[in-house]
């Protein structure tokens, strides 16, 4: 296979900043390497391995000659393009949720469910980043006991909101700490909010992403959506909670898993250690801070579940820019070279 012409459309952004380095990092065969973003950053200078690149505006990019486009700029972005894209010739991995749930449109974790990548109609999805470290854990196990049920619980950093977000927090932690006896007494003063409704700084929010039905929000939903559909298991129960916590990269998730056999913790500790993309960290707890940086999912505290004995209570913590987004999404392209 020759090089490739790609795009990174959303190149200015937390994903797309580590779509530009995991390309290289890996060698991705590149020809051509093109960046858009919005109309404000058209005409900014991005240094890149291979020089200097202008990036272009999204809207009047002509797509023509574009083998590979990783899509990552909102879902506005991708109903609006990808499929002019995809049309011009170009193979779409998105990041968005715009296509995710599309019967016609592969939703792949590398390490779990690569078949399903070429029956694509020219946009493949990328899941949601807490699907994804969810799945790199529950997948080795479903494969040998079958999965029927699971309650997830996640704790989401500030990064899998994007840049602004990244912003937000370290501003607000710089506002608490001025005055950290208030954060004892009540006496905070609100700081000001962007992104989140409530403040994030030195704080915890039991409620990431916007409210859809009955409460929950619509991350809960992707978490519940998506993993039936890259387990191909329509019957599997989710009971999803996504917190969002003051932390910049690695989105957690502890997770009850309930199968049609026993697990004990140490099978599920040879099944999770045996899978690609994924380790066990059994004498170190793993944390968001271990993850970030790191390709692999980490998995620690493989428990029995206490009510019924036989299923599994686990955390598992990943990079949310990394296997969460821009790995996965060069991975899937690299199945399709
Ligand atoms: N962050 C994560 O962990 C994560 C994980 C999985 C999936 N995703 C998905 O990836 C996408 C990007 O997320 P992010 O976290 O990288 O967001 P971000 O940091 O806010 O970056 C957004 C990117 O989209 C571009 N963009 C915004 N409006 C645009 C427009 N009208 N036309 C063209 N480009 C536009 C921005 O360009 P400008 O700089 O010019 O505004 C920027 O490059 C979202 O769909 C998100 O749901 C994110």
């Amino acid at each position: 296979m020759s090089d490739l012409n790609v795009a990174i459309v959303g190149a200015t952004g937390a994903v797309g900043s580590v779509l530009r380095d995991v390309l290289f990092e890996r060698s991705f065969p590149i020809a051509n390497l093109r960046l858009m973003a919005s109309e404000r950053s058209a005409g900014m200078i991005i240094g890149t391995a291979l020089g200097d690149i202008e990036v272009e505006n999204l809207d009047l990019a002509d797509p023509t000659g574009i083998d590979i486009a990783l899509f990552s700029a909102g879902g506005d972005r991708s109903r609006q393009h990808a499929r002019r894209f995809a049309d011009a010739g170009a193979v779409v991995v998105d990041n968005s949720s715009a296509f995710r749930m599309e019967t016609d449109v592969p939703l792949v974790v590398v390490g779990v469910n690569d078949a399903t990548a070429t029956e694509h109609n020219g946009i493949i999805a990328n899941p949601n980043c807490t699907t994804m470290v969810l799945m790199m854990a529950a997948a080795p196990l479903h494969r040998a006991a079958g999965l029927r049920a699971m309650t997830a619980t996640s704790y989401q950093s500030v990064s899998g909101t994007g840049n602004r977000a990244i912003s937000e927090l370290t501003q607000q932690a710089q506002w608490f700490s001025k005055t950290p006896e208030a954060l004892f007494d009540g006496t905070w003063e609100e700081p000001e909010v962007d992104v989140y409704a409530r403040p994030i700084g030195w704080n915890v929010l039991p409620f990431a992403g916007s409210e859809v039905d009955g409460g929950y929000t619509d991350e809960e939903m992707k978490l519940r959506d998506e993993s039936c559909k890259i387990l191909d298991i329509p019957s599997l129960t989710v009971e999803p909670t996504c917190v969002r916590v003051p932390v910049m990269v690695g989105h957690g998730v502890a997770a009850t898993m309930w199968f049609e056999r026993s697990v004990s913790p140490d099978e599920a500790a040879d099944l999770i250690s045996q899978a690609p993309g994924v380790e066990v960290w059994a004498d170190k707890v793993a944390t968001p801070l271990d993850s970030a940086g790191r390709d692999e999912v980490l998995v620690s505290r493989i428990r029995e579940t206490l009510s019924e004995p036989g299923g599994i209570n686990l955390w598992a913590v990943g990079d949310n820019l990394r296997k969460g987004a821009a790995l996965n999404a060069i991975q899937i392209a690299e199945l399709l070279v």
